[in-house]
This record gives structure tokens, sequence and C-alpha cells, in this order.
């Protein structure tokens, strides 16, 4: 399988598509949409289309099985999105989940910076000095009534992460599930910001969703699992405080020389950045990233971001925060309820949350597409070269020309396809043109029908990155669909490689 690596991140990047360059693509081709853009649309939300919806699907799903359901030790729950205002209360999102708006004396436009950097920071858009008189601490969660009758509602909060309704259910997850420490309880859904400035395409929005593992462990428990043998540039809160530049090192290396400080850091790290690697991405545009002290959020003790370079700088992608038994404490205070888990020749336990690897599905969407856009000169359109497993539409099929028998073997593939995956069915156009359309919403495989297929009932499948193709029955093409799209095989080994001048 060729991936982006090879050919097209490195080329891409060196373009320098702009994040704006890649919004405009993303409408055009049916990814993502501005919401309500028939409005003048409203900043910070963002609707996805028909391909764009696929592609998030199959990222979360990927993940889910990554993460949740390939391992023994990981429950998964899907909480609600607006719950009792207590949880807030108790999560310290009330009283401290804010950020400053400061206006900037040169282009008046507001900024967004974290309160620590108040007197270093400059304007976001221009580069201009701030008005530290104009900041202001505004609390980012989007307010709610609960109950239609103003006088017997509950005011609540639209939740700001997905990781409170875990440790609010903590309790009822340890017991049902059985599971033994050390374990995770891992959760997608919506979360809402109301951010300041939200900006960079899907970057920072005020509608998203997360991806998220509370992990719990015995207080100072010593993590049992290896640690991959993995290679990223890091990036230590040391390193920033002395002006070092960022250090390519093995994960381990990092670890044995206490610039991670816990094992479970170095493992999770890993395991996330494997994870961004087996959908293909090159990990050479990736960093690992501590966090200062004057920047760690009010419940963490130590934290590292995933970083990714885009194209407006390194930004995070991915946190990952030692948030220890604030959570489970600070719950336990709040409903006077006890959420310590009995444990066998240790009696009474309330857990610790060594790591918190905390995905934003959207950031991990826009590190694909940047990952796999290239424009190919050659063929003289856009391909994106996304994994087979994530890649919104798995197949094209095309009739060669407009006959009516192919027409007829193309759509009974084409339908027989459509139970498994999501598929297409092109007719229009020269086949260069079709071939192109699917290119460019990373279509990996092209099957044609042609003269010859109605006689031996053999199809041409065009694989995406090399423009190469191979000669398969259609009687073993789910199969070969499965091997490719499920197991990353290589189609090659799996058909008849032929010669054709077509790309
Ligand atoms: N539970 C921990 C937590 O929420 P966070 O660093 O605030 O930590 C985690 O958020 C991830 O959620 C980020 O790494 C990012 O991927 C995503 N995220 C946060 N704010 C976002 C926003 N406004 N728009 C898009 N994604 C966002």
């Amino acid at each position: 399988m060729k991936m982006a690596k090879e050919k097209g991140k490195k080329e891409g990047k060196e373009q320098g598509i702009s994040i704006d360059e890649l919004a405009a693509f993303c409408k055009r081709k049916g990814f993502v949409f501005p919401s309500g853009e028939i409005y003048g649309s409203l900043a910070g939300f963002w609707d996805f289309g028909p391909v764009g919806v696929e592609l998030k699907n199959n990222l979360k799903r990927d993940w889910w099985n990554f993460f949740i359901r390939a391992r023994d030790d990981m429950a998964g729950i899907d909480g609600s999105i607006l719950t009792h205002p207590r949880v807030w209360a108790a999560s310290g999102h009330v009283e401290n989940f804010s950020d400053m708006s400061v206006i900037c004396k040169k282009c008046k436009k507001v900024s967004k910076i974290d309160r620590f950097e108040i007197d270093k920071a400059v304007c976001n858009l221009c580069g201009g000095e701030l008005d530290k008189k104009s900041a202001k601490d505004l609390n980012l969660m989007f307010k709610t009534q609960v109950g239609p009758i103003k006088e017997n509602s509950v005011e609540s909060y639209l939740r700001p992460e997905t990781a409170q309704l875990i440790f609010a259910n903590f309790k009822n997850i340890a017991e049902c599930s059985r599971l033994k420490l050390p374990f995770g309880i891992g959760q997608i859904g919506k979360a809402f910001r109301n951010e300041i400035a939200p900006r960079d395409f899907l970057f920072r929005s005020r509608e998203f969703e997360q991806m998220e593992i509370e992990y719990f462990i015995f207080p100072d428990e010593k993590c049992p699992y290896k640690i991959p043998d993995i290679s990223i540039s890091v990036y230590s809160a040391e390193m920033q405080a002395k002006g070092k530049e960022a250090r390519e090192m093995k994960i381990k290396e990092a670890l044995e020389e206490g610039v991670v400080r816990r094992d479970w850091h170095a493992y999770w790290l890993s395991q996330c950045l494997l994870w961004f690697k087996s959908l293909g991405c090159d990990l050479g545009n990736f960093r690992i990233r501590q966090h200062k002290k004057d920047e760690l959020a009010h419940y963490s003790s130590d934290c590292w971001d995933i970083e990714y370079k885009f194209p407006f700088g390194w930004k995070e992608l991915t946190g990952i925060a030692d948030r220890s038994d604030y959570d489970l404490k600070r719950h336990e205070q709040f409903s006077g309820k006890d959420l310590k888990i009995f444990v066998e020749g240790k009696g009474k336990i309330l857990p610790h949350v060594v790591c918190e690897p905390s995905f934003g599905v959207e950031r991990a969407f826009l590190v694909v597409m940047l990952e796999a856009y290239e424009h190919d000169k050659k063929r003289e359109n856009i391909v994106l070269h996304l994994a087979p497993n994530i890649a919104p539409i798995k197949a094209a099929v095309f009739p060669i020309v407009k006959d009516e028998k192919m027409i007829k073997l193309s759509e009974e593939i084409y339908k027989e396809l459509r139970k498994e995956w999501s598929a297409s069915y092109d007719e229009r156009g020269s086949i260069g043109r079709r071939y192109a359309r699917a290119d460019e919403s990373g279509t990996p495989m092209c099957i044609t029908v042609d003269e010859q297929s109605l006689k031996d009932k053999n199809v041409t499948i065009r694989w995406r990155d090399t423009t190469e193709q191979v000669r398969v029955k259609i009687s073993e093409l789910r199969d070969i669909l499965r091997k490719v799209i499920n197991e990353g095989q290589n189609v090659f080994k799996l058909g008849r490689r032929i010669n054709t001048r077509v790309k």
C-alpha cells in the first residue's frame, strides 16, 4: 500500500497548502461546509458533507477499534451531552474553564490567549501589541436551560469535555464491567466550547468531537506494558525553559533519561503515535511537547501534547494529561458519594488517572487530510492518499463506455459492494475524468468493466496511489477488497498485474 509518506505529504507541504486552501478543497469536494452558510454562517460551526461524514465516521470507528475493542483493559461508554450542573462545579470548569480575550492595539481584533501568556502574547492575527487593559477572563461553557418553564428549569451547560461523564459514572462502570486495575474507560462524543476566537478551519471550533480515555491505576503503580520502539521529536518543559530545540529520541530513551517522567506517559504517548502511524501519517511531522508549569490545566499535574506541524505552525493535536485523583476526589466531595472501589487484598481504593489521552476528532480529520493531500502534477489533479481503512469511498465502479451490458454488470457489482462498504458508480465523462474525481475524494480503488469483462467475468482494479492496474475475478472482488481494506494487503498480490497506458 502506497501511503501518504511516500507519495503525497511531503510534496503537499512543500507546495504549502494553506488551511484556507484545504477548507476550500473540503467544501468543493463535499467533505466540510461552513454551517448555516446560506445565512452567512456562524463562526466555529461546521457541517460534514457526504464524503466528510464517511471519513469522520471511519476515523472514529478506527479509533474505537484500536483503543477500546482490541484491548482487554478497556470499556466504553456514551454519556449525555447535558448533565447535572453540579458535575461542572465539581470538575472545576465553572470556576476555572476560561480563556482571556484581549484586543489588539493595531488591528482592533480580539485575540484569545491563555492567562499565563498575558505579559508576552501578541495579536494572533497581525502580531501587533495587545491592550492589556482590555483583557477579560471569559468562561467558555455554553449555558442552557433544562426544562421549558423558566421558573422550574435548571441552568446547565453543554459539556466542554466528554471526560467528566466517565468520572461521574466511574463506580457504575467499574462494577458492571468487572475490570481490574489498571483499566481505562473510553468515550467518543460531542463537546462544546464558546471559543473567543474560533479559527483555522476545523482546528478551533465551538462544536467538535472528542475521543477520550481515562486510564485508572493504583497510585504509584508501574506500567506493565512494553514501550514500543518508536522515535519522535521530544520537546520537554526543561528544553523550552532553556531555549533548546526539540530533540529526536526513542520514547524508551526519553523515559530512561528522565525526560519523560512516567512509564505510563511513555506508553500512552507511543500508543497514540502508533494510531496516527496506522492511518498512514508520517511521524516526522509530529512531536511531543510537555506543558510548562504555568500552562497546566487546573486538574493536571503533568501533561504531554502530541503536536502536529499544521500549515499555521506546531499546534496541539492530542493531549495526554496526568489527572491523578483530582476528579474522583472532587466528585466524592461534591456528591457526598463514596467512589472508591474494593480491591481484594488492598481494601478500598480511589484510583488515579495517570494518563488521559484526549483526541479531537476534527483535528485528527485535518491531519489525515493534510497528510493525504497531493497535487499530482502529472495527473493534473489532486490525489488524496487516504489509507483504505479510513477512505470515505472504498471503490468506484465504472463501465468503460456507456454500453447497456457493461452498465448492467457495473451496477450489479456496485450493488454487491455497497452491502459492505461505501462505493460509488460513475458513467459520466471520460475515464480519465472519472479517475480524477475518484482520486480527489481519496477512493483507493476504481473498478472498470470493459468488453472483456462481459466474456470472462473479470474486471480491472486501478490503484489510486500509483495508477497501476490489476485484473481480478468478479466473484473474488469482495474478498479482495476485504483483504485490502481491513488487512492492508497489497492489491497487486491478489490479482494479475496488467500493463496499461490509461492514467
Ligand atoms: N479532557 C481533556 C481535554 O478536554 P483539551 O486539551 O482541552 O483536554 C482535548 O482538549 C482535545 O480536544 C485537544 O487536544 C483537541 O484535539 C480537541 N479540542 C479542544 N478544543 C477544541 C476546539 N475548540 N476545537 C476543536 N478541537 C478541540
